[in-house]
């Protein structure tokens, strides 16, 4: 690759990703990325680095901690049983879209406390548009290209770009001021964590810092579960037999009254979710890392100042480690255990993704909502393939499906479709 990253070194041998992975600090470090600057701003936790980057993540690390996460149980299964709802029975939708309206809500209230509110949907509406921008391939090309961030007017794809941006900021500002006048201490969310925050020296952040985190977690947790969840449901139909184990384990809970920790621990459920995070990992690479000495890696020597990137994708679809790599096969999940450099959708070391336990958790509880209590299928048979959404990698036309109804509805009025 030679755009604004310049050379880059890419890895997949578990070796060389353990190396690159536990050796920061020492031989190898995390840069911020300059790349995703203009998106985030300048405090986001992508474009720190260093000390200062190890004290955000310090910082933003308890809200995403795994007992958290039970906080958000029965908020995350209510939203996502109304925004299934509310799709029409026997009309065809598609998943990648049903999965973006869930985790955008999620992330806005369970991870931010933005309640209902005019201003809250104002923010959700203009949060898609502006991420959709990133989404295709050929708008996620201004971001590798600095030379065409330009504005030439409001047609004009960055002049487009700047103006939702700054329409956007508004709208955040005047939150964050809101939130500011009144803070109430005992609430877990992240912004009101943010605004009770103090360094050493008894400073706040500012409302420019607290906007960057806020986008970067917006983007960083949106678009990646949408398109993981949209081909979990993907797999899970296509394949009768994973759908059958499914609803056998998921019958074994009363989803309605259950602990949202016994969903979290359902063992076929976790290994659909590893398996779809193998596949198509959506990340499919950690950020860059750089040399800041000259090194051996795994016999190939590299100078001080060397850019490398471990790919997730290239790691998951070793023969070595899963034999026919491109099968769907949550089962190899069940039969070994893979170490943190076999398998690592969600990168590793000093830059390992913030919201994995939030993730992890969310796919499983939306999942397990779904099946229990809607009756749905793939309303097209043929195969769909991997295409990349800006810097993700989600499945081609979003995954159509068709929505039956509710699955006690559906089963009243005809017992046979009951369970596939
Ligand atoms: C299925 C969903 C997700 C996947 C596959 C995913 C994947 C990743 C990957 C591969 C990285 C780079 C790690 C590295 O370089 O070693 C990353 C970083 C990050 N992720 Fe996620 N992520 C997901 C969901 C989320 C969510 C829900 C949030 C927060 C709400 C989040 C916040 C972040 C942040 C803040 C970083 C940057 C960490 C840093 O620079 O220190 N991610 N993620």
């Amino acid at each position: 690759m030679t755009l604004s990253l310049g050379e880059v070194v890419i890895v997949s041998s578990p070796q060389a990703l353990q190396e690159i992975l536990t050796k920061d600090n020492n031989e190898y470090e995390a840069p911020g990325s300059k790349l995703l600057q203009p998106l985030f701003g300048e405090y986001s936790m992508f474009s720190l680095e260093g000390d200062r980057h190890r004290r955000e993540r310090k910082l933003l690390m308890p809200p995403f901690h795994g007992d958290r996460m039970r906080n958000y149980g029965e908020l995350i299964c209510n939203i996502t049983k109304e925004a299934a709802s509310n799709l029409k029975v026997s009309n065809t939708f598609i998943a990648r879209k049903l999965m973006q309206e869930i985790t955008m809500q999620v992330i806005l209230q369970a991870v931010f406390g933005l309640y209902d509110s005019p201003r809250l949907s104002e923010i959700r509406s203009m949060l898609a548009d502006f991420l959709e921008l990133t989404a295709s391939p050929l708008r996620a090309s201004l971001l590798f290209f600095p030379a065409l961030q330009k504005d030439l007017g409001p047609w004009s794809p960055w002049g487009k770009y700047q103006r939702q941006q700054e329409k956007l900021n508004e709208l955040l500002y005047t939150e964050i001021a809101t939130r500011r006048s009144q803070i109430y201490p005992d609430r877990t969310d992240i912004l009101t964590l943010m605004l009770l925050a103090r360094d050493e020296e008894g400073q706040g952040m500012t409302d420019q810092e607290i906007r960057d985190e806020l986008m970067t977690m917006l983007f960083a947790g949106y678009e990646t579960s949408a398109t993981t969840l949209a081909w979990a449901v993907y797999w899970i139909y296509k394949q009768p037999e994973v759908y059958q184990k499914l609803m056998q384990e998921l019958e074994t809970i009363e989803i309605d009254t259950a602990d949202p920790m016994t969903i979290f621990h359902l063992p076929y459920l976790t290994a659909v979710c590893q398996e779809t995070l193998r596949l198509y990992p959506a990340g499919m690479f950690t950020f860059p890392r750089r040399t800041k000495q000259p090194v051996e890696l795994q016999g190939y020597h590299l100078e001080a100042g060397t850019m490398i990137q471990g790919s997730i994708y290239l790691t998951h679809h070793r023969e070595d480690l899963y034999p026919e790599p491109k099968k769907f096969k949550p089962e190899r999940f069940l039969e070994r255990q893979y170490s943190p450099y076999e398998y690592l959708p969600f990168g590793g070391g000093s830059r390992r993704c913030l919201g994995m336990a939030l993730a992890n958790f969310e796919m499983r509880l939306v999942l397990a909502t779904l099946l229990s209590n809607f009756e749905m299928e793939l309303a097209e048979n043929r195969p769909v393939k991997p295409q990349r959404r800006g810097i993700t990698l989600g499945p081609a036309g979003g995954v159509k499906m068709l929505m039956k109804g509710e699955r006690k509805q559906v089963e009243k009025k005809s017992p046979s479709v009951a369970v596939v």
